[in-house]
């Protein structure tokens, strides 16, 4: 197997929870030199440095300081959550059996997640002598399952459900004894008594690669951890450009962007500023000549079912990276970006595909269009192709995350040069 794929899978395998995915991307941004800054205290800039901040535990920004004055910023944009269940306060159902008490996170496919072992991870908030403070939590064992009623009580299981998230999908975690079991456990390990917690429900199953030729890979979460860790290589593995690279991982994606580490906060735009006043640059003149990619995974063609996908417009697994158009801006791709980036992925020698909702059917939306409301410059909607998007266990393809990589590794060794309304990518 590439080791490239061999790193992707270790990072899906340990983000169990967006604390998680988000504690090993800064991981390893502080083993390649980074340091790291914070929000509450003056930051102190130089040329050549090499800096990330994070925001609430889930979204990570870096960038690096050329030893050139640079030109503005080339910034990519993904998100580190997925749709899952989130662990309610007062979270124990008693009685026959001990059950968990769980609200949907996101939009998901809900099916997908029963019959399957599951566990809890996350953060939680714990009262230590030095005051209150924040822990990560994965109990990482089968724990919790939710059972499928049988086909001989539910004859309409097969043809077709409505899942009742109050009731269908609430977990079994044990007998009628079982009550305070789990606080004691998720106590024991966070090491002290929990006064606040943020606790998510994840599959047990690990990551894999399958196929004929072994060209798929499926894992929790690959919207949009495969673009988090495509757009973290990149970033680490560009050469200099003319400009500053940034890489951003936001939180809260699968629920409109709207937290204080979400793409709708204004996280990126004080982040830029700040950059910009240390520096000593005209923030509005970096801004004039800057450009994002909003990297979040994008729908191939179903095998079964085509009649879903734009007849030309139909991105296939492992055909390349996708850039995405959408006419009401739900995608903020145009003919300027779409052509920048065409531009990259050439120099990188990455195929692109491009994708379009069929025209009768509403598509989704993502971070593009909500980080334009405050840090407004050109900027591309692209993703990687996949199936089963928002089902627990999502799959997609070995060569086009590889190929992430090398595109955003291009974009960010690039240069920009803005004329007007003439821009060119060298
Ligand atoms: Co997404």
């Amino acid at each position: 197997m590439d080791h490239r794929t061999e790193k992707l899978m270790a990072f899906l395998d340990a983000s169990v929870s967006v604390y998680h995915a988000a504690a090993y991307l800064t991981g390893i941004l502080q083993d390649a030199g980074y340091t790291r800054l914070s929000e509450g205290e003056a930051w102190n800039l130089t040329a050549g440095g090499k800096y990330y901040l994070t925001r609430g535990g889930t979204a990570v920004l870096a960038f690096r300081v050329p030893e050139t004055t640079p030109k503005g910023f080339l910034m990519t944009a993904s998100h580190s959550d997925r749709p899952t269940f989130k662990v309610k306060e007062n979270g124990e159902l008693t009685g026959k059996y001990t059950r968990l008490a769980t609200e949907k996170y996101g939009g998901m496919l809900m099916a997908p997640w029963l019959d399957r072992p599951l566990s809890v991870a996350g953060r939680v908030l714990v009262e230590t002598e030095d005051g209150v403070q924040s822990r990560l939590v994965d109990i990482d064992r089968d724990l919790m399952m939710i059972p499928n009623v049988a086909i001989h009580m539910n004859r309409q299981a097969n043809e077709g459900y409505k899942w009742n998230p109050a009731v269908d999908t609430l977990p079994l975690l044990g007998g009628a004894d079982a009550t305070g079991k789990l606080q004691a456990l998720l106590e024991e390990e966070a090491g002290g008594k929990i006064l606040g917690h943020d606790l998510y429900l994840y599959i047990r199953q690990k990551a894999t690669v399958w196929g004929i030729d072994e060209e798929y890979i499926s894992s929790a979460a690959l919207d949009d951890l495969q673009c988090a860790w495509g757009c973290t290589q990149g970033f680490l593995k560009a050469e200099d450009g003319n400009s500053i690279p940034m890489l951003c991982v936001f939180d809260s994606e699968e629920v409109g962007s709207a937290s204080v580490q979400g793409a709708a906060s204004k996280l990126l735009e004080s982040t830029l500023s700040r950059i910009c006043a240390g520096l000593g640059l005209d923030e509005q003149v970096m801004l004039s000549n800057s450009f994002m990619i909003s990297a979040d995974n994008a729908h191939a063609v179903h095998p079964n079912h085509p009649e879903f996908a734009d007849a030309n417009n139909a991105p296939v697994v492992n055909g390349g990276v996708v850039l995405k158009f959408n006419a009401s801006q739900r995608y903020c791709t145009d003919g300027v970006s779409a052509a920048i980036f065409r531009k990259v992925c050439q120099k990188a020698d990455v195929k692109v595909q491009t994708y379009c909702n069929r025209a009768d059917i509403p598509g989704g939306s993502t971070l593009g269009n909500i980080s334009l409301s405050h840090v407004s410059v050109p900027t591309a909607d692209i993703g990687l192709p996949q199936l089963a998007m928002h089902s627990c266990y999502e799959t997609a393809g070995v060569r086009d995350a590889i190929d992430l990589e090398n595109a955003i590794a291009a974009y960010y060794a690039g240069s920009l040069e803005v004329d007007g309304d003439d821009y060119r990518f060298v």
